[in-house]
């Protein structure tokens, strides 16, 4: 890992939480995600599952978490199962959790090699009645690979079809949408890291420069802060490239008198964060990108005042829909007419701002977290609208990382990146 270890209290808090909403005789049992295939011998690197991580931080593939608060034997309210490491596999594959580091790591007294995991989890079996199986419910969900929940899952069912089934997911979104104070501090370092590679940038992007030789000095930056890259998958849209809200390509030259819009973030320690900027590629907008980037700041201002304890993410962005609105009239991009003919389930504004203003962020980019509940104190939520015309060779999204306050407007994780326009052009020309 190239994170700095994190504190076991983390994880020990997160289980108390979990294992508080588990019901009486009930046994919660968490995977860890398979190293994916290529072909031949290669392997995609391991990506940890992030609940398996959140309540251990258990790093490792073919890691097993069983939680069983009311086990009659307290050694067994919590036992860790990792693969068995020994000198030969040292000296193949380098450091692997030790049952010492795994206790180091989670604060779990009971650490097991899976190989003892059949034997271990039938006797606990017997003593539950209820088990939870952690199964995928994210709003965005789309999987179609079997992953090692699953086959947990379906072995489990046929082994056990006498014990009633529950669900881990339901408590989980509703704990890892709240952060801890460690949590933000690690999504800070995120942000900071992040911060690193854009400013890096401004002082790098110029016409002729491809998107890919951005892409390499950001990963260059965030590797050399610890990071192990890109949160997600890199946007590096110059011109019109910008107005496919995929675009992942990055592979054409900037030119003069365009705009790169750059959806691109780093991880640290598994935590995302999720930035996005739209610069001149040469130093300077033109009056018309100027307006507008200044309509898309005004409505991310507008939107993050929105974020407070208490708001409903749906009407959140309903209200953000009306302020968008307003911003397309005064650019010229909608009139009076639109509005009145618009079908209420797609208003005109979508035209130019089809995609949501904010999702939760965390431990995944699109994060677990209630939507339908009113918005609590230290939930995280992106900020990002966006105006698209291609009809002007331009797409304009700006995005920031944000924290619900108790009180008063949310804390900005992004507060230090370069914004404004003068900023930007004044960095870039230095
Ligand atoms: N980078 C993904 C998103 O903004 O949602
Ligand atoms: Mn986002
Ligand atoms: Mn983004």
């Amino acid at each position: 890992m190239k994170y700095q270890q994190i504190s076991a209290s983390l994880f020990i808090k997160n289980r108390a939480k979990f294992m508080a909403q588990m019901k009486p005789k009930s046994i919660a049992v968490f995977n860890s995600n398979d190293v994916y295939p290529i072909s031949a011998d290669s392997t995609l690197p391991f990506e940890q599952h992030r609940d398996i991580f959140y309540l251990s931080g258990a790093d490792q593939e073919e890691t097993i978490l069983v939680l069983f608060p009311d086990a009659l034997n307290k050694a067994y309210r919590e036992v860790l199962f990792v693969r068995e490491t020994n000198a030969h596999i040292a000296v193949w594959e380098g450091e692997k959790l030790t049952k010492e580091k795994a206790t180091e790591v989670s604060g779990i007294e009971s650490i097991y090699w899976l190989s003892d995991f059949d034997k271990v989890f039938f006797d606990l079996m017997t003593e539950a009645d209820i088990i939870y199986f952690n199964t995928n419910e994210h709003y965005r969900q789309a999987v179609e690979t079997q992953t090692r929940e699953d086959r947990f899952i379906k072995k489990c069912k046929e082994q056990f079809p006498a014990h009633q089934y529950a669900k881990s997911n339901p408590i989980l979104q509703e704990i890892r949408g709240v952060k801890e104070p460690e949590e933000i501090t690690l999504m800070q370092t995120a942000c900071n890291i992040t911060e690193k590679g854009f400013r890096r940038l401004l002082g790098f992007v110029k016409p002729g420069v491809w998107e890919y030789e951005i892409e390499a000095e950001l990963l260059h930056e965030f590797i050399r802060n610890r990071s192990k890259g890109f949160a997600y998958t890199p946007i590096i849209a110059s011109g019109n490239n910008a107005n496919v809200l995929h675009y992942i390509e990055n592979n054409q030259q900037c030119q003069d008198g365009d705009l790169i819009l750059m959806d691109v973030a780093a991880e640290y320690a598994n935590y995302s964060s999720d930035l996005t900027r739209t610069i001149p590629v040469n130093g300077k907008f033109t009056s018309r990108q100027k307006a507008v980037y200044e309509a898309v700041l005004r409505v991310k201002k507008e939107a993050t005042s929105m974020l407070v304890p208490g708001t409903i993410w749906a009407e959140y962005h309903k209200e953000c829909g009306e302020i968008m609105t307003s911003e397309l009239l005064g650019l010229g991009l909608l009139d009076k007419a639109d509005i009145q003919k618009e079908d209420k389930k797609w208003p005109a504004y979508k035209k130019y701002f089809m995609h949501g203003t904010s999702h939760h962020i965390g431990l995944n980019t699109h994060d677990y977290g209630s939507l339908k509940t009113p918005m609590k104190a230290n939930m995280v939520f992106t900020v990002e609208p966006g105006i698209y015309i291609p009809e002007e060779n331009m797409g304009i999204r700006i995005e920031d990382d944000v924290v619900i306050q108790e009180k008063g407007a949310p804390f900005n994780l992004m507060a230090n990146i370069p914004i404004e326009v003068e900023e930007i052009e004044d960095l870039m020309h230095r």
